[in-house]
């Protein structure tokens, strides 16, 4: 793409990273993809919508410059522009996450269109937009958080660890996402699902990633994401494994998934 097309302001596209369940990879992905996708010149902003601040964490940002955090933004304290802080990434910045998000699952249920606060802080923020992708990494429930990601969502992005119990929590996401489509966000869509930590001496691994794409087909990435030391040792040190270490099975991984992404980016614009 050009630096003339790359710099027009076009309203971003959000991608909510939804599984209820926790430790399924959503973080790792919301922070690896996000990271590959600004290796591919894309400007990508990061919601931290977890209150546990992981993807906060994986970037390296001290709780310190915490401040002005996703809770802020919520309650309508903060914009986003606000709150964006840089990461040590090119082009990527991130809303982060602090503890006060922990009480915003209480806290919202009072308040108006509790659904419908990150939407309207985003909507209040487009105009100015400086990101093509905003990905919200949301956290490991379908409470009103998660709610608020779908609600400002374009599209959603299930990771899918391989396991035996993977598809049962899939059909109940997909219900959810199709509730929210028809009350609250009629646009949603469903932009893939991502098989993680996939094993390959493992049959298991093979049997899960043959059952979810006989479910669910195309829908499924062709990428898959390997379990991989790298991806898990890279956090520790406040890094996306693209920066720790970019020529591992893991980096390259999200980067073809990255790439993966955009292409069906494309082809959903194409369709529009
Ligand atoms: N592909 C992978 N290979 C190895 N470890 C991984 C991989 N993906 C995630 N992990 C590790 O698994 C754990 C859970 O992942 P995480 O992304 O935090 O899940 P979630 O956000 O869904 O709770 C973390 O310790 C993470 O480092
Ligand atoms: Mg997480």
């Amino acid at each position: 793409m050009s630096d003339l097309a790359s710099s027009a302001v076009v309203a971003p596209r959000i991608l909510a990273i939804v599984n209820q369940k926790g430790g399924v990879g959503k973080t790792t992905t919301a922070v690896n993809l996000a990271t590959a996708m600004a290796a591919c010149r894309k400007r990508v902003l990061v919601i931290d919508l977890d209150p546990q601040g992981n993807a906060s964490t994986g970037f390296g940002i001290p709780r310190k410059a915490r401040e002005a955090d996703s809770y802020a933004v919520l309650i309508g304290e903060a914009s986003i522009a606000e709150a964006a802080i840089e990461t040590a990434v090119p082009g990527l910045e991130i809303v982060p996450a602090s503890p006060d998000l922990s009480g915003a699952e209480i806290e919202l249920v009072a308040m108006e269109h509790r659904e419908f606060r990150l939407r309207e802080a985003v909507v209040r923020h487009v105009a100015a937009s400086p990101y093509d992708y905003i990905l919200i990494d949301c956290p490991p429930s379908l409470g009103l958080l998660t709610l608020n990601a779908l609600v400002a969502a374009d599209a959603v992005l299930v990771p899918l660890q391989c396991e035996f119990y993977a598809l049962e929590g899939l059909s109940q996401l997909i219900r959810t996402v199709e509730r929210v489509r028809k009350a609250l966000n009629p646009s949603l869509e469903i932009q893939g699902v991502v098989l993680t930590m996939f094993d390959r001496r493992n049959n298991l691994s093979e049997q899960v990633a043959a059952d979810v794409r006989g479910h669910f087909g195309d829908v499924v990435y062709r990428t898959v994401i390997p379990r991989n030391v790298r991806i898990s040792e890279a956090p520790s040190y406040g890094k996306p494994v693209i920066v720790y270490d970019t020529g591992c099975t893991g980096a390259r991984a999200y980067l073809d998934l990255a790439r993966e992404v955009l292409r069906r980016e494309q082809s959903l614009a194409d369709a529009a």
